[in-house]
């Protein structure tokens, strides 16, 4: 398994808060089968971001202490960018990590609003040559609201990555069904465990996986394949995005 979202750099933003931690996380990671995590630290414009130099030598540090201690688990480096209307320039910089490198850019947008200026953005990283992956966009207040939002973007070609924990219910019942929903219209790509810690946010991609595998059968090799894809740079295999229409229930229908 490999897991494209994670906190585990020690120190560097609100996930692991010391070595003992990133290596308890490392550890967590091994023990549920998972050989590559991306260490993927917020990025955000007001100075909370590591630039792509700093980020492979912490990445280096973080793999030496992780083999050390005889843990089998490779870190890959990448960020968590918090969308703002300067990223296309931010890019040109070279101010800004993808994941292991590659063309793919994990995304992250507000939860209580997504900008206005959203649209322009993914649009700027398509033309740029990017592929923005967005992060848990199920816990999203406007997606929670209307599922198609996404809907209209992966038509785009944007990608996007459900939270382990999401789908396990750990942020809520209403985040845990538009999870489910996103899964079942082909609106969601990726799974990747946003583990921050050994305690509340810890490493549940392992029973992620299980829960997926009872939602969509064999299917979840789509996920693994385009995991494997993200970090070798390829293109991702994804079926076409299906349009969400809510079921209404009997009461709504009456009053509709
Ligand atoms: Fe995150």
């Amino acid at each position: 398994m490999i897991d494209l979202h994670s906190h585990i750099l020690p120190g560097v933003d609100d996930g692991a808060g010391d070595l003992a931690e990133a290596l308890g996380i490392a550890r967590q990671s091994a023990e549920q089968g998972i050989e590559k995590i991306v260490a993927t630290p917020h990025w955000m414009t007001d100075g909370y971001g590591l630039t792509p130099e700093v980020t492979a030598e912490r990445v280096r540090e973080l793999q030496a202490s992780i083999t050390q201690a005889g843990i089998e688990l490779t870190v890959l480096p990448g960020a968590e960018v918090l969308i703002t209307p300067e990223l296309g320039r931010l890019l040109e910089q070279g101010l800004i990590s993808t994941i292991n490198h590659s063309r793919y850019l994990l995304l992250e947008l507000s939860f209580r609003e997504i900008p206005d200026y959203t649209e322009n953005v993914l649009y700027d990283l398509k033309v740029m040559g990017y592929i923005p992956v967005l992060a848990h966009p199920e816990r999203y207040q406007d997606v929670m609201a209307d599922p198609n939002l996404l809907y209209s973007w992966v038509k785009e070609g944007v990608l996007a990555q459900l939270n382990a924990g999401s789908l396990l219910g750990d942020f809520g019942l209403r985040v845990q069904q538009t999870a489910e929903i996103l899964v079942q219209h082909n609106l969601v790509h990726l799974l990747g465990s946003d583990v921050h810690s050994t305690g509340q946010r810890k490493q549940s991609l392992q029973p992620a996986f299980v829960r997926l595998r009872e939602l969509i059968g064999g299917e979840i090799t789509r996920f693994t394949d385009n995991a494997q894809n993200v970090i070798d740079n390829l293109d991702l295999k994804s079926g076409s995005p299906i349009y969400y229409r809510e079921k209404k229930g009997f009461i709504k229908r009456l009053f509709s």
